[in-house]
């Protein structure tokens, strides 16, 4: 074999990564190549160094593609899951405010009923009264053997008890249902001009059986005129603002009630609502991850890690607002701005 020849095949098995190359190259033409063949050897040596760079670009770029094929997967496969979610809490809103449709009428016939009764009921005492008034001596004592075998005077005062209990019981059920109601309502997904206020309070309402004996929740609400923005998705923002607070504050099995203090306020052309919790807080490492799809710290089953991601969505993106969390140990706030006039 020529020097030239054994020359061009050390070249080829030389490394792949073309800065080592350039120095062993250097190497082999000063040990192989006579001087009269320096000047060819030294462009084969940068022909081959040029096919190095080359074949680097190529797996640089095969790996860049890998990447973005990987991440694009993802991508399809949140949103996918997002869509879910969402379709599942729609028809969830619409399960909700079809058995609240259903309920209205049955309770206010009942409750109607019921309060007849009760005006009937005292018409009857009263003429019982009446006539043990009119009643001679010996009459009004059979009528006291009477009352008392039949325990009448008990079954009077305890009916009054119970008119008393039912109404309040009436009045409880027919609240839930206009809360249902007004949570529920579906309005096409549109914006319309009307309160965050009473989205807060109707949110807090069907949060409050899931925060009983767990923590206490307190509204702060500040003067806001009525703006646009979509109630429908701004109750699911709400409700996944109390219920992650609640959920925290249950998961810390502590002796004490929790409390959860929600203000709203109005800030430079924004309606502003922040929700306060003093649960455990939210660890330094998870703080940028929080809003990220599928972020969850919730046992299987319990959390989707979904809720915080579309609440961004639906604030940043759909409502041009902004969110924001801070939190230290015993005390996370959140907090979302919403324009109070609208870009069209
Ligand atoms: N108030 C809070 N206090 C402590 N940690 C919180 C609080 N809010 C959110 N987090 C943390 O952020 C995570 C993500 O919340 P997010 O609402 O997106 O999902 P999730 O509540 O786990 O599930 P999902 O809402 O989909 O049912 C939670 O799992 C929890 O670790
Ligand atoms: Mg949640």
């Amino acid at each position: 074999m020529s020097d030239m020849a054994k020359f061009i095949s050390m070249l080829e098995s030389g490394p792949e990564s073309p800065a080592d190359f350039t120095s062993y190259a250097e190497s082999l033409i000063n040990q192989y190549v006579n001087p009269e063949n320096m000047h060819a050897a030294q462009s084969v040596a940068a022909a081959y160094a040029e096919l190095r760079k080359g074949r680097r670009s190529i797996c640089i770029m095969e790996e860049l593609l890998r990447d973005a094929e990987s991440r694009s997967c993802e991508n399809v496969y949140a949103s996918r899951s997002v869509m879910i979610r969402q379709e599942k809490l729609a028809a969830l809103g619409q399960l909700a405010s079809g058995i609240a449709h259903e309920l209205n009428n049955p309770i206010g016939f009942v409750a109607g009923n019921f309060e007849a009764l009760r005006t009937y009921s005292i018409s009857v005492w009263n003429y019982i009264e009446a006539l043990e008034n009119a009643a001679d001596e010996m009459m009004k004592q059979k009528i006291a053997e009477l009352k008392s075998k039949y325990k009448i005077n008990y079954i009077i005062n305890d009916t009054k008890d119970i008119f008393v209990e039912s109404a309040d019981g009436f009045k409880r059920v027919s609240e839930i249902v206009n809360n249902l109601l007004a949570f529920a309502r579906v309005d096409g997904g549109n914006f319309k001009l009307t309160s965050l206020n009473s989205s807060v309070q109707t949110t807090a309402a069907i949060v409050s059986s899931q925060a009983k004996f767990v923590a206490a929740i307190e509204l702060n609400l500040g003067d806001l005129p009525d703006f646009e923005f979509n109630p429908g998705e701004m109750n699911q923002v709400l409700l996944n603002l109390f219920l992650n607070s609640v959920q925290a504050i249950k998961g810390q099995k502590r002796d004490s009630e929790g409390h959860i203090t929600v203000k709203t306020w109005t800030e430079e052309g924004m309606a502003v609502c922040s929700v306060t919790d003093d649960g455990p807080g939210i660890p330094q490492e998870n703080m940028q991850r929080v809003f990220d799809p599928f972020f969850t710290t919730k046992p299987v089953g319990e959390g989707t890690g979904l809720g915080l991601n579309i609440s961004y969505d639906v604030v940043v993106h759909r409502h041009r607002g902004s969110f924001d969390v801070e939190s230290e140990p015993g005390k996370t706030v959140f907090t979302f701005r919403l324009p109070l006039f609208r870009e069209v």
